[in-house]
């Protein structure tokens, strides 16, 4: 049984700062880190984890290093793509040690679980908060949809299509997202799309397609439907999402949001 932990929205800075001044996004990995090693022996095995963009907060060569450093003491292999806060060159000079990672081009790969697929694209515009899928990743997307004979389908990009409901959020999502569900929707096989970049949970169904949104391990977006409202972080819990695949009594694809941290208890029910 095949499965993966989707780690969101890392915003690392330079070593001394924080995130927008207030949010200690480094601490809040190390915590996420601690907090997957620490259940992992609990779970049934997890293959790997994924990032889903927004690993640095400014893509810059010192926070990739610092990241890696972090993510050193994760007790998984991890993949990753990149959001709007990263460089593409940048992200790539310091993942070249990863197989995952393309030697050019869009930073987008296929994993095969075995149970399902998950395929990672790239929305990153550099230089703009929104995402959009080019044609090489679309093009890449289109060959690998080719060859999964239905097999389930996860596509994960940073940027959601689906709307959150914060305006300002909704206004730099994956702009011509409707192209991957329309490849999605026409697939012969169960899909779904995940992605991070509101730092909420939420999750939604269009047509066939699952669409769900992970939390980070940081700051949240701080929820509010109204459009006069400026977009605002909150020290909201945060969380990883394990994704694990169940054989019975039908096969499905699980997600499990994660609060990371350290809680009181366990303690048994009785007894
Ligand atoms: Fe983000
Ligand atoms: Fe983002």
């Amino acid at each position: 049984m095949a499965a993966f932990i989707q780690i969101t929205d890392t915003h690392i800075v330079p070593e001394g700062e924080l995130a927008y001044n207030r949010s200690d996004t480094a601490a809040a990995l190390n915590e996420a880190v601690a907090s997957i090693n620490a259940i992992l022996p609990r779970l049934d095995p997890v293959d790997c984890a994924i990032i889903t963009g927004d690993l640095t907060d400014y893509g810059t060569p010192a926070e990739y290093a610092r990241l890696k450093r972090i993510l050193a003491e994760l007790q998984l292999p991890y993949l990753a793509i990149p959001g709007n806060h990263d460089v593409r060159d940048a992200m790539r000079a310091a993942f070249a040690d990863q197989a995952w990672m393309p030697e050019a081009g869009p930073i987008q790969w296929h994993r095969d679980f075995g149970d399902f697929s998950v395929i990672g694209l790239d929305t990153l515009v550099e230089g703009s908060h929104h995402g959009m899928l080019c044609d090489e990743g679309l093009a890449f997307l289109d060959r690998v949809l080719e060859t999964l004979n239905g097999q389930p389908v996860v596509v994960a990009t940073h940027h959601p299509w689906m709307h959150s409901g914060v305006v300002a959020m909704d206004n730099n999502n994956l702009r011509n997202g409707g192209a991957l569900l329309d490849r999605l929707e026409a697939y012969g096989g169960p899909a779904r799309m995940i992605s991070g970049h509101v730092h909420r949970t939420l999750t939604t169904q269009i047509g066939k397609v699952t669409c769900q949104i992970a939390p980070a391990p940081c700051h949240a977006v701080h929820l509010s439907h109204q459009a006069a409202s400026i977009n605002s972080l909150i020290m909201e819990p945060g969380g990883v999402t394990l994704w694990n695949w169940h054989d019975a009594p039908r096969s499905c694809l699980v997600s499990n949001v994660i609060p990371v941290g350290t809680f009181k208890g366990p303690w048994p029910f009785y007894g």
